[in-house]
C-alpha cells in the first residue's frame, strides 16, 4: 500500500473517482478553429487551434475512437486537478455532431523538444524544471491520481517563460489500496521496475522512478537514461546499473515471482556506483546532492523511493525553495530531506 495519501479517494467519495458514472457535457466545436497539427500518438491527434470567442489559442486533442470507459477517465482525471500548479489546464470538451469524435480543448503551451531541451538546460533550470514536475505530481497524488506515463513527451516546458506542465492524462487511473492495476503502461524507457516484473499493486511511487529517469537524462546529459530495446532488454539495462543483489531483495520482499527465459536477466551484475556515469561534459550538473537526490529515486523497491513531497523538501532544491519563498509566501510543511 502506498506509504501516502494511500486512502484520499475513499475520503472525497465517489463522486470524484467514479469516472464511469459521470455525465459530460459536450460543447459544439464550431466554437474553434483548427490551425495546425502539434502532433499525436496511439490515442489522439493533437492540433493549436484558435477560440473564436475570445481570440485566444489553445490545444484542441482530438481522441481517437476508443472505449468510452477511456475518454470517461481522461476527462475526469483532468477535470479534477484542472487548476493544480502545473497541471495542463482543461478548457473545453466538444464533440462533432455524428458524436464519433470527441476532443479536449486545453491550455497552449510553446513546448521545446526534449532533444533540443536537454542538452541546453543550465544546472538552476535542471533544478527548476525538476522541481516544477515534482510540484505538479504531489498534487495529482495527493489528490488520488497517477499519471502513469511521465516522459519527456508528456512534459511540456516553455523555456522562454519558465514555464512547465504535465500533460497527458490518457493513462492515468486513481489510486485504491490493495489494487490490481494493468502494468501494460508508461513508455518504455521510463518503466519502473514494477511494471517490468508484472507487480500489479502499484500505486503513486510509480512515477517518481519516472522522473528519476529523467533527472538521470538532464544531470548525466543523456538523451534516454535506460535505453531498452524491449521489455526484457529494458530490465536488464536497470539490472546492469542497480545492480541484482537489490533486485533480488526486492522481489524476495514482495513476494514477486519473476520468471524469465533471458540467460542474461538471471546473471549477477554489481551496483555500479554513481560516479562511473560522471564525466568532463557531465560533471557540472551531476554534483553530490544531485547524484543523492537520484540515488533516492531510482530505486527498485517503490516503498524506498522519495515521494513527490520528500523530494522536494531533499537539499538538492534549497535553493530553488529559497527562491519560491521569496516570490510567495511558501508553507515548508515538508521539512527538509537530507540523507
Ligand atoms: N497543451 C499542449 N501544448 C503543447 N503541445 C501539446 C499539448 N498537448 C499535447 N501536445 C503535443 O501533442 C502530443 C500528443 O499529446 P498527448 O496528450 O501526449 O497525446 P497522446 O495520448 O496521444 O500521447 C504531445 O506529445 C505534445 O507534443
Ligand atoms: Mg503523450
Amino acid at each position: 500500500m502506498s506509504r501516502v495519501y494511500a486512502d484520499v479517494n475513499r475520503v472525497l467519495g465517489k463522486d470524484w473517482y467514479d469516472y464511469e458514472n459521470f455525465t459530460i457535457d459536450w460543447s459544439e466545436p464550431d466554437r474553434y478553429e483548427i490551425v495546425r497539427r502539434l502532433g499525436g500518438g496511439k490515442y489522439s491527434e493533437v492540433f493549436t487551434g484558435i477560440d473564436m470567442v475570445n481570440n485566444e489559442q489553445c490545444v484542441v486533442k482530438v481522441l481517437k475512437p476508443v472505449a468510452a470507459k477511456k475518454i470517461k477517465r481522461e476527462i475526469k482525471v483532468l477535470r479534477n486537478l484542472t487548476g493544480g500548479p502545473n497541471v495542463v489546464a482543461l478548457l473545453d470538451v466538444v464533440r462533432d455532431p455524428s458524436g464519433k469524435y470527441h476532443s479536449l480543448v486545453m491550455e497552449y503551451v510553446n513546448n521545446v523538444e526534449w532533444k533540443i531541451l536537454y542538452p541546453s538546460l543550465t544546472e538552476a533550470d535542471i533544478k527548476h524544471y525538476t522541481f516544477q514536475l515534482l510540484k505538479a505530481l504531489d498534487f495529482v497524488h495527493s489528490h488520488g491520481v497517477m499519471h502513469r506515463d511521465v516522459k519527456p513527451g508528456n512534459v511540456m516546458v516553455d523555456y522562454h517563460e519558465r514555464k512547465l506542465r504535465l500533460i497527458d492524462w490518457g493513462l492515468a487511473e486513481f489510486y485504491h489500496p490493495n489494487t490490481d492495476y494493468h502494468i501494460r503502461v508508461g513508455s518504455r524507457y521510463y518503466k519502473a521496475p514494477e511494471l517490468l516484473v508484472g507487480y500489479r499493486q502499484y500505486d503513486y511511487s510509480l512515477d517518481l522512478w519516472s522522473v528519476g529517469c529523467m533527472f538521470a537524462s538532464m544531470i548525466f546529459r543523456k538523451e534516454h537514461f535506460f535505453r531498452g530495446s524491449d521489455n526484457d532488454e529494458q530490465l536488464l539495462k536497470i539490472l546492469r546499473c542497480l545492480g541484482t543483489e537489490r533486485f533480488d531483495a526486492y522481489l524476495q520482499k514482495y513476494g514477486i515471482h519473476y520468471e524469465t527465459e533471458h540467460e542474461s536477466l538471471l546473471a549477477n551484475y554489481p551496483r555500479q556506483p554513481w560516479i562511473k556515469y560522471i564525466n568532463a561534459d557531465n560533471q557540472v550538473y551531476a554534483t553530490a546532492e544531485a547524484i543523492d537526490l537520484l540515488d533516492h529515486l531510482l530505486r527498485y523497491d517503490h516503498n524506498d523511493r522519495l515521494t513527490a513531497k520528500e523530494a522536494q523538501g531533499h537539499i538538492y532544491f534549497n535553493s530553488v525553495r529559497l527562491e519560491a519563498a521569496k516570490g510567495e509566501t511558501y508553507s515548508s510543511d515538508s521539512g527538509f530531506y537530507s540523507a
